[in-house]
Order: C-alpha cells, then sequence, then structure tokens
C-alpha cells in the first residue's frame, strides 16, 4: 500500500500515466473511492492519455458508462463508470456482465461503494483523498475490497 500526494492536476495525470505502466496488463477493474472532487476523474484522464485513447474524457455523470477503444497493455477496451448517481441494480442494464465477461477490458468505477453488491470481493483500489485546495492523495491498494462509508 503507497500513498502518494500530488500538488498539481499535472502530477495526478503524472502518477496515472505511471500507474499504468506499473500495473496494467490485461484485464483489470479499477475502484477509485473519494468524496466529491477528489480526483477520480481527472485521475482517470490521465490512465486515457496513457493509453492514448480517443478524447474527450468527459465524465460519464449522466451516461454512466463511457467506451473508449485502445490497444495498448493487452487492453482493447476501456469502461469509464460514474456510479454516483446509481445503484447495483443499474448495472445490468449498462451491460455490466459483457464488460466483465470481456478478458481484455480495463474497467474504472468512480462511486464505487455504490454497487458494492456486483464487484468481485477484490478490485483494485485507489483511495482518493482532498488534501488541500491543490493537493490529493492518492493511496493504492492492489488487491483492496471496497466497503461502504469510511475508506477501507
Ligand atoms: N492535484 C490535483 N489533482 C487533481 N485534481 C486537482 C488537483 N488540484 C486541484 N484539482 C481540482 O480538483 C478537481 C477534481 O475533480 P474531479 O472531477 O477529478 O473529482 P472527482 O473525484 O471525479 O469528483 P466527482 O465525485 O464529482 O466525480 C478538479 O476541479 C481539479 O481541477
Ligand atoms: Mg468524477
Amino acid at each position: 500500500m503507497e500513498s502518494i500526494i500530488t500538488n498539481t492536476i499535472e502530477e495526478t495525470v503524472q502518477l496515472a500515466k505511471e500507474f499504468v505502466q506499473n500495473e496494467i496488463s490485461g484485464k483489470k477493474i479499477v475502484c477509485l473511492k473519494g468524496e466529491l472532487g477528489a480526483g477520480k476523474t481527472t485521475f482517470t484522464q490521465g490512465i486515457l492519455k496513457e493509453f492514448g485513447a480517443d478524447g474527450p474524457y468527459t465524465s460519464p455523470t449522466f451516461t454512466i458508462v463511457k467506451e473508449y477503444d485502445v490497444d495498448k497493455y493487452e487492453i482493447n477496451k476501456i469502461y469509464h463508470i460514474d456510479a454516483y448517481r446509481i445503484g447495483s441494480d443499474d448495472m445490468q442494464t449498462i451491460g455490466w456482465d459483457d464488460m466483465m465477461t470481456n478478458d481484455s477490458a480495463l474497467i474504472i468505477i468512480e462511486w464505487p461503494e455504490n454497487i458494492v453488491d456486483i464487484l468481485p470481493q477484490n478490485t483494485y483500489v485507489i483511495l482518493c483523498e482532498m488534501v488541500s485546495e491543490e493537493q490529493r492523495g492518492y493511496t493504492f491498494i492492489a488487491d483492496g475490497k471496497i466497503t461502504v462509508g469510511q475508506n477501507n
């Protein structure tokens, strides 16, 4: 478990790029857990940039899921899910089963605590934290569990 504080958006993007380089090779579920404005989407944008995905990297606040075709790090599809407004029941409607059966998918989930019922027991958890106006904390837990309420 490693914690890193970034001082700018650019540092967060760079941190996300290094995360991809060091941790992604093939299918993975990455859960970004943290309060509003904690930097979950900004981190995801860094991931998408490292994959060279076609932009714009807008947050799927209303669409719930956004798909990107990529071809790097043994991944051919990135699903960026924002579960802020939904619950586990809604996940079937947006094609969760297909995402899960794709062995070359990277699934990135904001607000994973809202859909904890359908998540595998262990995922790659990144706890995101607002440290100050300009600083964000990121804690990496390679084989973490999502719990509802307080951070793990
Ligand atoms: N070091 C930093 N890293 C990332 N974002 C930062 C940093 N400093 C300031 N910010 C600002 O913090 C905000 C983070 O917003 P972001 O959309 O990434 O949060 P979020 O966790 O996805 O929020 P939400 O729960 O609403 O989806 C942005 O407005 C960004 O400009
Ligand atoms: Mg967000």
